[in-house]
């Protein structure tokens, strides 16, 4: 049933291509966005003026990166928020609120309770979740399925991926909704997501390199990650899962925070994963991030850097390089990713841990 593997955790890595195909099928035709469940109509859809995502731990990360999606595509505000500080403060929403409930369970108590909680203040609320007629879903105006299948890892791994890709899809229908994007920006966004599949195959390449370095990483104190702009939910999610998986102490910062503080962290030999951005897409922060990859190196930071193939510009700077394909911005954390999740998966399993079942943790998270 593991096909073949250690563990349903790696199976579930290497079905991650399939799981966006899945997601993506269905879900764009005749040129717009079609959404599984929708009762929010189209005049209140293109009113929307505010968005609210709400959600937790992995979930939570997806919905970070909806922000730089749907800003950047909607020219609408999006705050994205942790759904257990949300439901317990008072936020301002309204008619012309979209709350984006993100849930791979779709029974997560908190997020329940803030899709509840929208509720009762008249904003709509539009569910993303990989679990057909759960409680969260039913109880949205809009819902999108991943089509991801059922993950039996407690670890997040293909219904992140497919969350990322759900939320950009929401991110076009807003546009489209809003009018912010042409028809053919909207073919163009969408044939960009459907080439995404096969830059995550060919990243799965990387699995035996990963594997390797985990073996060199398992005795560890402690493990850093940088990230900037979708770089740095990626980190927070490479950190994550370290944490719940090989009980390890691991924290994602966003690069450009190091000299705030974090950099006192850096001692003689510790890892630190650095996401790299596109060197030509993104040459103004690639710059900066070498520059922070020079500062924690002299400081005796052993760097495992996460760049894209042909990136000649790091290799000098990187104790360790792991290649991923280059793919558009936005699109990056759909590749970056992947070798974390590999990373944390056997640096748990050489340290001897059940990798689909982490300790004190449960798939699906239903009371507070
Ligand atoms: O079912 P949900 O997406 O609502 O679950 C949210 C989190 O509990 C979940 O993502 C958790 O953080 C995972 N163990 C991460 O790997």
């Amino acid at each position: 049933e593991k096909g073949g593997h250690d563990y349903f955790m790696l199976k579930e890595i290497e079905e991650q291509p399939e799981a966006l195909t899945n997601t993506l099928r269905g879900h764009f035709s005749g040129g717009g966005v079609v959404l599984d469940e929708q009762r929010i109509s189209e005049q209140d859809f293109r009113d929307i003026n505010k968005v609210f995502v709400v959600a937790c731990g992995t979930a939570y990360h997806s919905g970070l990166l909806a922000k730089y999606a749907i800003e950047h595509w909607c020219r609408i505000p999006v705050e994205v928020e942790l759904a257990s500080e949300f439901r317990y403060r008072d936020p301002v929403l309204g008619r012309d609120t979209l709350v984006v409930a993100i849930s791979q369970s779709g029974e997560t108590a908190d997020t329940l309770e803030a899709v509840r909680h929208a509720r009762t203040q008249h904003a709509r609320v539009l569910a993303i979740s990989n679990t057909n007629g759960s409680q969260i879903p039913r109880e949205s105006d809009a819902v999108l399925y991943t089509h991801a299948g059922p993950e039996i890892g407690v670890a997040a791994t293909k219904t992140f991926l497919s969350q990322i890709a759900a939320n950009y899809l929401v991110g076009l229908a807003l546009a489209q909704a809003r009018g912010t994007k042409y028809a053919d920006e909207l073919e163009h966004e969408f044939s960009e997501l459907a080439a995404m599949p096969e830059a995550v195959r060919s990243v799965l390449d990387t699995v035996p390199r990963v594997r390797d370095l985990a073996t060199r990483m398992c005795e560890a104190k402690a493990v850093l990650f940088l990230g900037r702009h979708v770089g740095y939910p990626v980190a927070l999610e490479g950190a994550l899962k370290l944490k719940e998986l090989a009980y390890m102490h691991a924290e994602g910062f966003a690069a450009g925070e190091l000299k705030h503080g974090p950099i006192a962290l850096i001692e003689d030999g510790l890892p630190v994963v650095v996401q790299m951005p596109s060197v030509k897409g993104n040459s103004h922060l690639h710059a900066k991030l070498v520059s922070n990859i020079r500062e924690i190196q002299a400081r005796g930071a052993r760097t495992i850097v996460i760049a894209e193939e042909g990136d000649e510009v790091v290799r000098p700077f990187a104790d360790e390089l792991v290649e991923i394909p280059a793919v558009p911005t936005l699109l990056q954390p759909l590749v970056s990713t992947v070798p974390l999740q590999v990373l944390a998966a056997e640096i748990a399993r050489h340290r001897g841990f059940d990798v689909d079942k982490p300790r004190n943790l449960a798939k699906s998270v239903t009371v507070e």
